[in-house]
């Protein structure tokens, strides 16, 4: 069967069993979101909310669509808003990485930069200002906001949730990590719908506020947040496990070499909460445990697979530890 675009390709994304050494108990899925279109998970929610906002005559062909994101969320609404034709702005900030803007800009929506730091030395109170001014200076504009927009959310109850359902037999735990909180809240409403005894785990990565963790800078793109997402309200977590940027390079590796998964960050993220969780657990019986790996590395070469980059990162971290320790 033909299809007419690319973008009607989104989602049934496969799952790969991997093989946990550390505990022989576990089996772990991962869902593997770099298989759409655009590269990552946040083509359901840019593919769903258009999808919606057209049905429901919110939007009309003359909407400009405005969001603040410098991330996937940005590639993927640049992608379906020209699929759509739509125009996109995408407000950014100085930290989006070359490869994105690139991305972004390539499917023919304008960039906005920011670069005056907001009270709390980072961009996002700034972002949002810059967006309150677009929504007054441009007529029929809508601004997506995918930290407070319930189709958010409804986006990966409808596809991604469904089909790990639909993938895995039997689901006992289900890690993911978190940012505006979409995935996790419509994953887990699914979830515990379909096995109201999985537990869901969120994982954030230190530095991160969302799950009211002390605030510090962070460089590792598409998780965490430096704010708590509204639409998290609507989640249903259970426990949630903090990682630092080592942790996580060195999960990235693993992922790399043990199982030729070339990951993104927050995949590496995952992998490191899940080896956490478990390694202060005891097991006494076979587990399915379901892993969301959201994007691959391709966008983390002057990061996770930069050697200078992660040298500093553990040297970075290696100081912080000892100031802690001798104050
Ligand atoms: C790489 C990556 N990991 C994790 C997430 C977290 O997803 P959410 O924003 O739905 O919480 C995102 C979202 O942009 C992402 O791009």
């Amino acid at each position: 069967m033909y299809i007419s675009n690319i973008f009607e390709k989104v989602g049934n994304t496969p799952i790969v069993s991997i093989s946990m050494e550390d505990n022989c108990h576990i089996t772990l899925y991962a869902k593997l979101e770099a298989y759409n279109p655009t590269g990552s998970v946040k083509d359901r929610a840019a593919h769903y909310i258009l999808k919606k906002l057209k049905q429901s005559k919110t939007i009309n062909s003359d909407t400009t669509i405005i969001e603040s994101t410098s991330g996937n969320f940005g590639v993927a609404l640049s992608a379906y808003c020209k699929y759509h034709e739509l125009k996109f702005i995408a407000v950014v900030d100085p930290n989006i990485t070359l490869m994105n803007e690139n991305l972004i800009r390539s499917s023919g929506a304008e960039i906005i930069k920011v670069t005056q730091p907001d009270k709390y030395g980072g961009y996002l109170l700034t972002r949002i200002e810059k967006i309150n001014e677009l929504k007054k200076d441009i007529e029929n504009s809508y601004w997506v906001n995918q930290y407070e927009n319930p189709l958010n959310a409804a986006a990966y109850y409808h596809t991604l949730a469904r089909e790990i359902c639909y993938q895995v037999d039997e689901i006992e735990y289900i890690f993911m990590g978190v940012s505006s909180g979409g995935t996790i809240t419509g994953v887990s409403q699914k979830i515990k719908e379909n096995y109201p005894n999985a537990k869901v785990i969120a994982v954030d990565v230190e530095g991160s506020v969302i799950f009211n963790n002390p605030p510090k800078k962070r460089f590792i793109p598409g998780i965490g947040s430096s704010m708590v997402p509204k639409i998290l309200s609507a989640a249903s977590i259970d426990e949630v496990v903090m990682v630092d940027e080592v942790e996580t390079i060195d999960a990235c590796y693993e992922l790399l070499e043990k199982h030729s998964i070339f990951s993104g960050g927050s995949s590496g993220s995952v992998l490191a909460g899940i080896k956490k969780y478990f390694s202060q657990k005891e097991l006494y019986q076979p587990v399915n445990v379901v892993a969301i790996f959201p994007d691959r590395g391709e966008r983390y070469y002057d990061t996770i697979y930069n050697e200078t980059w992660c040298k500093n990162i553990r040297e970075k971290l290696e100081k912080e530890r000892k100031q802690i320790v001798t104050p």
